[in-house]
């Protein structure tokens, strides 16, 4: 079995205070190995996509750990964070959106251009993003302009576009017909196996998640059953990735809060159309990137 990229380690989750307060996930533990093509599947409510936002860094469990390449992340600073999602990670969510007025070329360049990628490199890069998607000849339309299926697959041409090493998608088929879903699909599952990006797809379509190496299904914020046996953690790993997490390791001036992960935790500010990818900031001084 391949590396562990991802280990959880009995997370929780709580949401709101004192009356209202409700334990969306009750530990759950499990590590995501490089390549794996994983399903996470349950009810409504049970806590996926929670689960989902924490493997992926955009939110911090209230219990628990969660380590990249057997890097402890708690105390990663928001830089650093941000930095480790721009490069490493692709997001497919319904509710994680581009710009709408913008161009669909634009919003594929953007995160490219966050991680200040040349002028002429982010153009090449961005076109040959749409043509793995097939939208190439709508690269200058406005992305509000287009169907929900060419906007899913714009945002997955946004979420390879940088190479990333882990794609996190949350019901990347919800709302699409059968045939523009099962072409999303397609293309996810061949990114997975040309490139070796590993999956993580939140999914109520068990035809989807039955395409996928390994089932995780959670009910009321626990893991009920997992398809995988696991094996024990390694070291190695992606050594980009080592390296954020150990600069940030020797770095102490300056407050181990990640900014955007301050007040009630609430991570809807991150999701909403309004704030699209440009809150993954990174700092234009940025030199270590
Ligand atoms: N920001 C929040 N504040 C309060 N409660 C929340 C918040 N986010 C999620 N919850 C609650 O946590 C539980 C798990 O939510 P989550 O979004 O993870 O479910 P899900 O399994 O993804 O459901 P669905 O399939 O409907 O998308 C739900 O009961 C939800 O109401
Ligand atoms: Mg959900």
């Amino acid at each position: 079995m391949s590396k562990i990229l991802i280990s959880a380690r009995s997370l929780r989750k709580s949401y709101g205070k004192r009356n209202s307060k409700f334990e969306a996930l009750r530990g759950v533990t499990l590590n995501i190995h490089e390549g794996e093509s994983v399903a996470i599947i349950g009810k409504s409510g049970s806590g996926k996509s929670t689960l989902m936002h924490l493997l992926a860094l955009l939110d911090k469990p209230t219990r628990g750990e969660i380590t990249l390449n057997g890097h402890p992340t708690a105390k990663l600073r928001a830089r650093k964070l941000n930095t480790i999602r721009n490069k490493k990670f692709g997001f497919v969510f319904q509710s994680f959106f581009m710009n709408p007025n913008d161009t669909v070329l634009n919003n594929v360049i953007l995160p490219l251009k966050i991680a200040g990628v040349g002028y002429r490199e982010r153009h090449r890069r961005a076109v040959s993003a749409l043509k793995t998607v097939d939208l190439d000849d709508k690269r200058n339309n406005k992305a509000s302009d287009l169907s929900g299926g060419q906007k899913q697959r714009v945002c997955i041409a946004r979420a390879i576009v940088n190479g990333p090493k882990v794609i996190f998608a949350d019901e990347p088929t919800g709302n699409l017909d059968s045939a523009t879903g099962d072409k999303i699909i397609n293309l996810l599952f061949k990114l997975n196996r040309e490139k070796g990006i590993t999956l993580i797809i939140v999914t109520h379509d068990q035809d989807l998640a039955n395409k996928c190496q390994r089932q995780i299904n959670i009910k009321d914020g626990r893991i009920v059953s997992d398809s995988s046996a696991d094996v024990e953690q390694d070291d190695d790993g992606d050594e980009e990735i080592r390296e954020i997490v150990a600069e940030s390791e020797d770095d102490d001036d300056e407050d181990a809060t990640p900014d955007k992960f301050e007040g009630d935790n609430n991570i809807d500010g991150m999701l909403d159309q309004k704030h699209p990818v440009h809150h993954i900031n990174i700092e234009e001084d940025e030199e270590d990137l």
